[in-house]
C-alpha cells in the first residue's frame, strides 16, 4: 500500500527524512479521480526528482456554491492503486479541517491574471486555487511542483504566486494528455453522455485550427470569431470564451508576433470543458 499521511506535521516529517538523506522532492497536487493526465505529472516528477509526493484534496474553496463540489467524482480506492503502480512515494490526503481549521482567514489573490477568463466566468475560483496551492507548496516545500498545461491559466497563476510570494519552488508545466480524438483528459469528462462525447473533440479541433491560422498570419480577433461559430455549429450549447492571448500574461493579442495561446471554455450539457493550445 502507498504510504498515506493526513496531517501537515506527518507530511513534513516524511519529507524531512528524505531531505536528511539528500534527496530532491517533487510535489503533484490533485483533486483525485486520477487519469493519464495526472499520471503524466507523476511520471514527470519521478523523472526529475528523487522522491515524489502526491496530494489528494477536493478543495472546497475553489468551488462556487452552485458548482459541482458535492458530485465531483471521488474514486479513492482506484486513485490509491494508480499512485502505487506509478511508485509515488507518499500521498498527502488531508481532511478539509486540516487545511482550513476554524478561524482560517487568509486568502491568496492573484490580481489581473486571476480575474480574467476562468476568473471572470468562475468568480473566486482562482482565489481558492491560489490559496490552497500556496498552502500545499509551503507545507511540503518541494524542489519542484508539477501542474498540467490543460489548466493553462491556472499554471500561469501558480507561477505568478510562487514568484510574488518568494516560495522557493520550481513550478513545472506538463503537456496536456489527450484522447486519440483530441479531447483533453479531464475528471469532468465523466459528465458527458454519448452524444456529447461525440461532439467534445470539436473543442480541440477548433482551437488547433485557430492556432494554425493565426500562426500563418491570420488576425487573432477574426479567427476567434470564426472558432466561436465553429463551436456553436458543432453543438456546444454555450461558449464562455474562445480567445487568442499572450502566452505569459494572457493579455489579448492581435496576431502571432509574440508567443501566444488559444484558450477556450464551452458547455456540453452539464459539462464545462476547457482547453488550450500554443500558436
Ligand atoms: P485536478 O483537476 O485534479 O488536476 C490536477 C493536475 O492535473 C493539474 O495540474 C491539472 O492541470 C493536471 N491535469 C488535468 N488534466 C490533465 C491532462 N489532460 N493533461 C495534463 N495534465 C492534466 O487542477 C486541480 O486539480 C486543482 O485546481 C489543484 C491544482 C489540485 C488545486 O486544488
Amino acid at each position: 500500500m502507498i504510504k498515506t499521511v493526513t496531517t501537515i506535521a506527518d507530511l513534513r516529517s516524511e519529507i524531512r527524512t528524505w531531505r536528511q538523506a539528500g534527496e530532491t522532492v517533487g510535489l503533484v497536487p490533485t483533486m483525485g479521480a486520477l487519469h493519464e493526465g495526472h499520471l503524466a505529472l507523476v511520471r514527470q516528477s519521478r523523472a526529475k526528482t528523487m522522491r515524489t509526493a502526491a496530494t489528494l484534496f477536493v478543495n472546497p474553496k475553489q468551488f462556487a456554491p452552485h458548482e459541482d463540489l458535492a458530485t465531483y467524482p471521488r474514486e479513492e480506492a482506484d486513485d490509491l492503486a494508480k499512485l502505487e503502480k506509478e511508485r509515488v512515494d507518499l500521498l498527502f490526503k488531508p481532511e478539509a479541517s486540516e487545511i482550513y481549521p476554524p478561524g482560517h482567514a487568509t486568502k491568496v489573490m492573484v490580481e489581473g491574471l486571476g480575474d480574467i477568463l476562468e476568473g471572470e466566468c468562475r468568480p473566486g475560483f482562482f482565489t481558492g486555487v491560489a490559496t490552497v496551492v500556496t498552502k500545499l507548496l509551503v507545507q511540503a516545500l518541494p524542489d519542484a511542483a508539477f501542474f498540467g498545461e490543460k489548466d493553462y491559466q491556472q499554471l500561469q497563476v501558480i507561477k505568478r504566486l510562487a514568484r510574488d510570494l518568494d516560495i522557493p519552488v520550481r513550478i513545472e508545466g506538463v503537456a496536456t494528455v489527450r484522447e486519440a480524438d483530441g479531447l483533453a483528459l479531464s475528471s469532468r469528462n465523466a459528465y458527458l453522455n454519448q452524444e456529447e462525447r461525440a461532439i467534445a473533440p470539436a473543442l480541440h479541433g477548433t482551437i488547433a485550427q485557430v492556432a494554425e491560422n493565426v500562426g500563418r498570419g491570420s488576425g487573432a480577433a477574426e479567427q476567434a470569431e470564426w472558432g466561436l461559430e465553429q463551436l456553436q455549429r458543432a453543438g456546444f450549447a454555450k461558449v464562455d470564451y474562445l480567445t487568442v492571448r499572450d502566452a505569459k500574461t494572457l493579455e489579448e493579442v492581435a496576431d502571432a508576433s509574440r508567443p501566444a495561446r488559444v484558450l477556450a471554455a464551452a458547455w456540453l450539457g452539464k459539462a464545462r470543458l476547457i482547453d488550450n493550445v500554443a500558436v
